[in-house]
């Protein structure tokens, strides 16, 4: 019994010291570098997953259900699984000095997505409906995110900053590889022409259809953010 306590005081002890000293390297405000440096940091920890603190890898980063409700097509991506975003480098990275908001762009080399589909409706100009197993491979692709910042007070008294919105501007730069099987119940000629299409008006079709996926994986990524911003203050981690 004693044993067990002293083990998990000096668990307790492990995890308070290690984890609230590491998770995110201390700044001046104004020291982008450093900025740079310790957000890049973080983002690699968030993406490889902090166990302790219930945040699970981001790569491969698993999706249950994405609902794209365009106007002239609905799609709905199940059981998804996107890899790449450990290979995404983030640039431009600007943090408002009262805290209150941050921009940052994430460039990603190649995003491979993989899953359950179903659509139905118009693919620019070509109708389509189907659903089976799907495979995308994307090229590079620019994502700039702008997020407010909020802080509010923490159990112990300290504050916690917490990443409360995003928007997104999403731009594929080089080619996407769509693979949708049995479009048309496997009606091959169908399929092909959809499948020409989508892949040589690549630029076109990843605009009309992007959106609802980036936000749901970017989405899951900012609600990992949160968990370890939860974990820490600024206190901690903004220099004076
Ligand atoms: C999409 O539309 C369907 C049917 O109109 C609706 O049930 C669903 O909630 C919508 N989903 C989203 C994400 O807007
Ligand atoms: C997604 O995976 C879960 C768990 O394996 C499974 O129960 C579910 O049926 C799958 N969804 C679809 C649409 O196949």
């Amino acid at each position: 019994m004693i044993r067990k306590i002293v083990f998990l005081l000096f668990a307790l002890y492990c995890f308070d010291g290690v984890l609230s000293n590491s998770l995110i390297a201390p700044c001046k405000i104004d020291d982008q570098a450093c900025i740079d440096k310790s957000v890049g940091e973080a983002s690699t920890k968030i993406i490889q997953g902090i166990p302790e603190l219930g945040i699970e890898p981001s790569d491969p980063l698993f999706i249950e259900k994405i609902e794209g409700n365009l106007s002239i097509l609905k799609y709905k991506f199940f059981n998804s699984t996107i890899i790449g975003y450990k290979d995404c480098h983030i640039s431009d990275l600007k943090v408002s000095k009262e805290l209150t908001s941050v921009h940052y762009v994430l460039n990603c080399p190649q995003l491979k997505m993989s899953g359950l589909y179903e659509i139905d409706g118009r693919l620019i100009i070509l109708p389509v409906e189907g659903k089976g197993d799907f495979d995308l491979i994307t090229g590079k692709y620019k994502i700039e995110v702008d997020s407010d910042l909020k802080l509010t007070p923490g159990s112990d008294g300290k504050s916690r900053l917490a990443i409360k919105n995003y928007k997104l501007k999403c731009t594929p730069l080089t080619a996407i590889h769509f693979d949708f099987r049995n479009l048309f119940n496997g009606q091959k000629d169908l399929s092909d022409a959809v499948h020409k299409f989508a892949n040589g008006n690549w630029d076109e079709v990843a605009k009309l259809v992007q959106d609802p996926v980036f936000n749901a994986a970017i989405g899951k990524i900012i609600k990992n953010t949160n968990k370890m911003l939860k974990a820490t203050s600024p206190d901690e981690f903004v220099l004076n």
